[in-house]
């Protein structure tokens, strides 16, 4: 049923629809007519929504007894794990929830980059998905200061002081984000109160962000578009409900077994122990999801234009969309590209890696070379790729591969017009 012709059955419900249409909203959304060749990489944005869901509901909780003041907060979280009814639960689950989310965004993040999902007609959804991205990295690290351990302290320390490369005003919007002359209580503060806000500021985009898939439609693993609702779709209820519900499941026993088995794994020993202005950690390094952007900044020797080189790698994927000239959507039928994809993976996993080698030596070297690729894959292979690369043939619809045998049989077919016959 199509969203015009729904009424809403009874009286009541009519009434109420005719004044504020969010029956006619909730029939739109479990209506939805969505590709039927969906495979499960598509199941991670729902249990994105799930995450986000989530990190905000136990933050609600933690912030009623965490205490920012720098002073007190370091305990206040210890009392949280020790004497909070479940707190030691709740936090853990909020800590390990971001570590959850971050695995969870990468896997979104590259799902839509194998299978073209940012190119036309969804640039939108995609600017708007790296909005997200950057306000989850600002709500992470500033999340990650208020236990007011040493990494946190030090972690606060060494990105706030990275605007001070600035020419000119550096120093100046350094003590301005600091509001003094030293990370202190006044940048915990107001940490702590950004940290609160900004999931609420990702919460408003993510609703844009649907709101703009429906517009076109879900993208699909063959990258092809469709009709809808057609032969090639199904409804979003019950069947995408179902799948991922299904893997919001699987999802959910690696979660748990973090936070019930390992829940200090990813997070570092140091911040265990209290804030010290005066004593530097050995190494200073961020949760394992900014590592292949803190690699970067370090690889290039001086200190504003590793900043700019760090911004710029977020960047390109802005603009993305408009980097790859490529038509065809999927990577399935690219097979050069589908080479350099994975190249793209392994390149951003070894930035990982030497983001948390201390910055000499060969780890250096290494870091140097992965950033110059990151940036030679957007900037030079992607463009030149998009005008040289002969792609495999792609069926024209979903259903007829599938009942018509291969896709170029379901091409043949349809170019003779046997199409209609079927
Ligand atoms: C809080 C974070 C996010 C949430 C809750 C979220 C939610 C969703 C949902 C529910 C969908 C539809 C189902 C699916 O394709 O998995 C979707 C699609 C999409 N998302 Fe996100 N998303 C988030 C972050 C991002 C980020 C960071 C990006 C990229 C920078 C992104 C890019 C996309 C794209 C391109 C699509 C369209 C895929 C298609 O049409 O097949 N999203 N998102």
């Amino acid at each position: 049923m199509s969203d015009h012709e729904y009424t809403p059955k009874s009286k009541v419900g009519k009434w109420f629809n005719d004044r504020l249409p969010l029956l006619t909203l909730a029939n739109h959304l479990t209506d939805y007519p969505t590709p039927k060749n969906l495979n499960y990489w598509w199941t991670f944005g729902g249990i994105l929504t799930f995450c986000l869901i989530t990190q905000i509901i136990t933050g609600i909780v933690l912030g009623m007894h965490y205490v920012a003041h720098a002073d007190l907060a370091f305990q206040s979280v210890e009392h949280i794990m020790r004497d909070v009814n479940y707190g030691w639960l709740i936090r853990y689950v909020h800590a390990n929830g971001a570590s959850m989310f971050f695995l969870a965004v990468y896997i979104h993040i590259f799902r839509s980059l194998y299978y073209g999902s940012y190119k036309s007609p969804r640039e939108v959804i995609w600017i708007i998905g790296m909005l997200i991205y950057f306000l989850m990295m600002a709500t992470a690290f500033m999340g990650y200061v208020l236990p007011w351990g040493q990494m946190s302290f030090w972690g606060a320390t060494v990105i706030t002081n990275l605007f001070s490369a600035i020419p000119l005003v550096g120093e100046s919007i350094t003590n301005w984000l600091w509001g003094g002359y030293s990370v202190d209580n006044p940048t915990l503060t107001r940490f702590f109160s950004l940290h609160y806000l900004f999931p609420f500021l990702i919460l408003g985009l993510v609703v844009l962000h649907i709101w703009a898939l429906h517009v076109p439609g879900n993208n699909n693993p063959i990258g092809i578009d469709i009709k809808k609702p057609s032969k090639d779709t199904v409804p979003f209820h019950p069947y995408i409900v179902i799948k991922d519900a299904f893997a919001l499941l699987i999802f959910l026993l690696i979660f748990a077994f973090f936070v019930f088995f390992s829940p200090n794994i990813l997070g570092h020993a140091d911040n265990y122990i209290e804030a010290n202005p005066l004593v530097t950690p050995a190494h200073i390094v961020p949760e394992w999801y900014l590592l292949p952007f803190y690699a970067i900044l370090r690889s290039v020797p001086d200190k504003l234009l590793g900043v700019i080189a760090m911004f710029a790698a977020i960047f390109v994927l802005v603009i993305l969309p408009w980097l790859d000239t490529s038509k065809v959507r999927s990577t399935v039928f690219r097979p050069i590209y589908k080479q350099f994809y994975w190249f793209l993976v392994a390149d951003v996993l070894i930035l990982g890696y030497v983001g948390a080698m201390p910055a000499e030596g060969l780890y250096l070297l290494i870091a140097r070379v992965a950033t110059a690729y990151y940036f030679a894959h957007f900037l030079i292979i992607l463009p030149f790729l998009g005008f040289k690369e002969k792609t495999t043939p792609i069926p024209l619809s979903i259903t007829e591969p599938v009942l018509g045998g291969s896709a170029d049989l379901a091409m043949a077919r349809n170019n003779s017009g046997l199409k209609e016959k079927l």
